[in-house]
Formats: structure tokens, sequence, C-alpha cells
């Protein structure tokens, strides 16, 4: 078979990240971040698409050098088309163009929620690959999808939040608690020193497969606003319980699902994705239910979780061998669906 290099471009949102890929292994991920947004507890539209337009040259050359190829050898460019913030999405869309106009190949557009599902096919020293079909609970800053996987490129949404992510979920409640965003990471943190049973939240209901989260900001809001009012240092005194609490609600809500999903598919091969699968506690949580219900589960490899191109270069690699390609007047879209 002959060899297939492709280069991924990923600037969705606030991640800078160019990868290269041959075959199914990754020879380089290179992820700049932007600090810029820290400040405002949240990620800024306009400084993002700034940000993305001084990073992605250094990034790309960073990545290719990381590599240990040359440009020439490159068959073929990946880029995420969306979903995503518009001006961000322009500036790797952008990108891609230039470089398979001046190298003269193809250039390949992906979906962003298609690369998180198929970030599980990247070669990994021999770790096993799902079989399809499979469940994929994809879970980050933007989205919260149970994805029926059919194959590498037929995928469908079974369910989907009506209103905040999962992992708006956890920035969210951690900005209430007055961390720094984006809070999940440190929710998980606190959250292993903390009893998960000292405080309850109202949990949602949602027909279906779909989620809703926007109640519980609710409900953690009024929560605090009351204890504080007779303990003014009630949050810092908490901190651990009140995070192991949230969380575990999270997860609650997320798995409540899951697990109907499992059940009305009759699908035992249950995969996770996107930021919020690095929570070591949803982690923690897939294996119990796995031994529970003769699961077997798929968890990429962390830096394949956040957003990164190696996700969108290998899904380049099945859009390239169906022989798939994007013309020069593609454009970068905000909102895509499968
Ligand atoms: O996939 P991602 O990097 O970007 C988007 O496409 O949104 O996901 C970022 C999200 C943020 O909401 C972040 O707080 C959450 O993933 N996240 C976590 C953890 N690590 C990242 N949430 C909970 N626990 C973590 N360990
Ligand atoms: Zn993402």
């Amino acid at each position: 078979d002959k060899e297939i290099i492709i280069l991924g471009i990923e600037s969705s949102c606030d991640d800078t990240s160019a990868a290269v890929l041959r075959n199914e292994e990754i020879l380089s991920n290179e992820i700049a971040g932007q600090r810029v947004h820290q400040e405002y507890g949240g990620v800024v539209p306009e400084l993002a698409s700034r940000a993305h337009q001084q990073n992605i040259i250094p990034v790309v050359d960073t990545a290719i050098k990381k590599a240990g190829i040359k440009k020439e050898d490159i068959d073929a460019i990946a880029f995420t088309r969306g979903p995503g913030l518009l001006g961000s999405l322009i500036v790797g869309t952008s990108f891609a163009k230039s470089f398979a106009l001046g190298m003269n190949i193809p250039m390949i557009d992906c979906n962003h929620m298609h690369g998180h599902v198929l970030a599980h096919f990247i070669d990994d020293e021999g770790k096993d690959k799902p079989e399809f079909p499979f469940l994929c609970l994809t879970v980050s800053g933007g989205h919260t999808q149970i994805v029926l996987v059919k194959d590498y490129l037929d995928m469908e949404v079974i369910g989907t939040t009506i209103d905040d992510a999962a992992g708006e979920a956890f920035d969210k409640s951690a900005k209430i608690l007055g961390l720094p965003y984006p809070g999940g990471p440190l929710i998980d943190k606190y959250a292993k020193l903390g009893d998960e049973n000292k405080f309850e939240f109202a949990k949602p209901q949602v027909k279906d497969l779909d989620y809703s989260f926007s109640g519980l900001k609710t409900s953690i809001l009024y929560f605090i606003q009351k204890q504080e009012k007779e303990k003014p240092n009630f949050v810092e005194e908490n901190m651990n319980d009140l995070c192991a609490s949230i969380q575990k609600t999270i997860l609650d809500i997320l798995f409540k699902k899951l697990i109907k999903a499992a059940k009305e598919q009759n699908i035992k091969s249950i995969a996770i994705a996107g930021g919020v699968s690095a929570n070591s506690g949803l982690r923690t949580r897939l294996e119990e239910e796995a031994k529970k219900r003769q699961w077997k589960t798929f968890i990429p490899k962390f830096e394949y979780c956040t957003d990164n191109a190696a996700m969108i270069a290998i899904t380049g690699r099945y859009h390239y061998l169906r022989g798939e390609f994007a013309d020069q007047k593609i454009a970068a879209t905000a909102r895509l669906i499968f």
C-alpha cells in the first residue's frame, strides 16, 4: 500500500493546532493555546481569530519539522470546516487553501465532531480500536453528543444538549465558585479531595436521549447565595465537597442517558471523546459502568481528547481514501451538522 501523509489543521475555537499523520500514525501534533482569554473568563472570538492568525504559520512549521518530513512529502491538507467560531475557522480554512494551492496538493474539509470520534483510530501502541457500530459520548466545551458510529464517516447524533454543553456546565459551575477559566480541570482536581454526596443539586428531566445543563448552574448559584448569607466563607470552606458534588451531578446526568442509549441500541462498545473525557471522575465511572454492564470501553490518549489537529488529520485520511476532496470555493461554516 502507498504511504499517505496528511497535514491536519484545527482552528475551530481557541487552540491553533497542526499535525502530521503517516497512514494511521501521528508523527507530530503541535498545539498553541491562547492565554488571552483567561482574564475574560471565556473565549473572546475576536481575540481568538487574531491569535490564530499569529500562530498558524509557526505551528505548522514546527509540526512539519518535528515530524521529520519535508513539506513536499505531504499528500493532502485536511482542515476543520466547522462547527466552531467563524473567525477562527476562516483562519485555518484560508491557510489550507493557500497551502494546497502553493503545494499543488488536494485539500480535505473535515467536521470537527467527526474528528473527536475518529481520534479513536489513531495508532496507539497496540491498543484496540473500536469496531462498528459503537457509541461515542462526545463531551466538550461546545458540545454534548451521544453519537451512533456506524462507519468511519457514517455517524448519527442520537442525543444532544438542549442548552449548555457538559464542559460549559463544568466551567460555569467553576466560575460560580470563583475559580478561573477553564474551570473543568480544577473541579476535577478538587473533587478528588471531597465528598461527592455532601451536597445535592437539581437534575433535569429531559426527553429521550437529550441533555440539559442550564438548570444545574442556577441550582448551584441559588444554593451558594443562600449559604453565604449565613456563612460568608461557605465556598472556601467547602470547596472540595462542592466540586465533588457538582462533578457527581454532571456525571450522573451524562451516564443516565448513555446507559439508556446503550440499552436501546443494544451496543456494548462505548467510547468517550472531547475535552471533558479528560475528567478523571468520568473515566472512573466509565470503567465502573463497564464492569457492571460488560461494556468494552475506548478512551483516547489525553492529547487527542481536547481539541487537536491529529483528529482532523485522521478524519482527512478517511475522506482521502474515499476520494472526497474540497475545491477552492469551500467556505468555513460555524454551524455544521453531520
Ligand atoms: O474539546 P475541548 O478542548 O474544546 C472544545 O471543543 O470545547 O474541551 C474543552 C472543555 C472545557 O469546558 C474544559 O473545562 C473541559 O473541556 N475539560 C474538563 C477537564 N479537562 C478539560 N472538564 C472536566 N474535567 C477535566 N479534567
Ligand atoms: Zn472540540
